[in-house]
């Protein structure tokens, strides 16, 4: 397949330029390869920095505007929402997440309210954000409830749909929840509400930031290796993706990001379906602390950005998302 020899050839050659380099560019970016997260708090007119994640802050409600219209002249198609919610309003079953005026469903409101359909918006179902113990399910003698957390997840999922939610994105890794939420949505007639399933999730000390940042850090008890999956496997990953996709999965998530290029380039390839990628907090704060302290250049996060790209990504989350006009190059 691979022809020719040197001297004749010289790979070199089409390397001499820039206009040259550019022709023959495999793989680009665009701010249409791009989800915004955004993180929730209460109050009012606030914008608080996020001390682990430098660049990264948490809005009120009503200083969503600020950011979501920087997200539409930038051309993003979709943001997500990680609320922070309030200790005393978590509890051992993370009731909160059903709570109809909960930091998520007025965000949602708020969004579709402003701005319509001009961009989507997508949420995690999973009940960390809520639950006094920081797990995802709900928990009896220490073990992760799989079928009791998933009637509360699709409650959590109707919820949202009923605000205006357009993609459910269950984080959770409970087995079988894509179906029972698919079924449930369908029953309701969100029939074109879409599913992006955290299909391969990693049980990853990637995502301590994020942590930090929805206040669950402190209260986690334990690990979340019953449910999210050992970063030793890969056949896993792809039983993980082939389930979720006969249960109704639209698209399919790998998480983290760039310690799990493989995945995802062996999920697009075997099943050919809209896989994105999650680039966590724990990869975003490396590389921001990183270039903070002049140890690589900015232009890092280009790379890393593109290869997800490489490795077929249709899309990225990433917390650089707000900034790609910096970035994009
Ligand atoms: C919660 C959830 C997590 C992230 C997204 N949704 C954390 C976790 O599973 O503990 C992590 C994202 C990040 O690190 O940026 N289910």
């Amino acid at each position: 397949m691979i022809t020719g020899k040197y001297p004749s050839l010289r790979l070199r050659r089409n390397r001499k330029e820039s206009w040259s380099r550019r022709l023959i560019q495999e793989n680009t970016l665009s701010p249409s390869d791009f989800i915004l997260p955004i993180f929730l708090i209460d109050g009012s007119n606030k914008k608080h920095p996020i001390s682990s994640m430098p660049g990264v802050y948490r809005y009120t409600i009503n200083r969503l505007a600020q950011l979501i219209d920087k997200a539409i002249k930038l051309n993003i198609p979709m943001v997500a929402l990680f609320p922070k919610t309030q200790n005393n309003k978590k509890n051992d079953i993370g009731s909160e997440a059903l709570n109809e005026n909960n930091l998520v469903c007025r965000g949602i409101l708020e969004i579709k309210k402003r701005y319509k359909n001009q961009i989507g918006i997508m949420c995690d179902v999973a009940l960390d954000p809520y639950t006094s113990h920081g797990h995802d399910g709900l928990i009896k003698s220490n073990e992760i409830l799989n079928d009791e957390t998933i009637e509360i997840l699709i409650a959590q999922s109707l919820l949202q749909a009923e605000m205006g939610c357009d993609v459910i994105a269950p984080s959770d890794m409970m087995d079988g929840r894509i179906g029972k939420i698919r079924k449930a949505l369908d029953k309701s007639n969100f029939k074109n509400v879409r599913i992006l399933s955290y299909a391969a999730k990693y049980a990853s000390s990637f995502y301590g930031p994020f942590r930090d940042a929805v206040g669950s850090k402190s209260l986690l008890r334990g690990n979340k290796k019953t449910y999210q999956m050992d970063f030793r496997n890969s056949d896993e990953a792809l039983r993980e993706v082939a389930l979720d996709i006969k249960e109704g999965a639209d698209m399919v998530l790998v998480k983290p990001g760039m310690p799990y290029l493989d995945i995802i380039k062996s999920i697009k390839e075997k099943f050919k379906l809209p896989v994105f990628a999650y680039q966590v907090s724990g990869e975003y704060s490396l590389m921001s602390n990183g270039i903070r302290k002049g140890l690589i250049n900015q232009k890092a996060i280009y790379e890393s950005l593109v290869s997800f790209k490489r490795a077929g990504a249709n899309a990225i989350i990433s917390y650089y998302a707000d900034r790609l006009d910096k970035i994009l190059y």
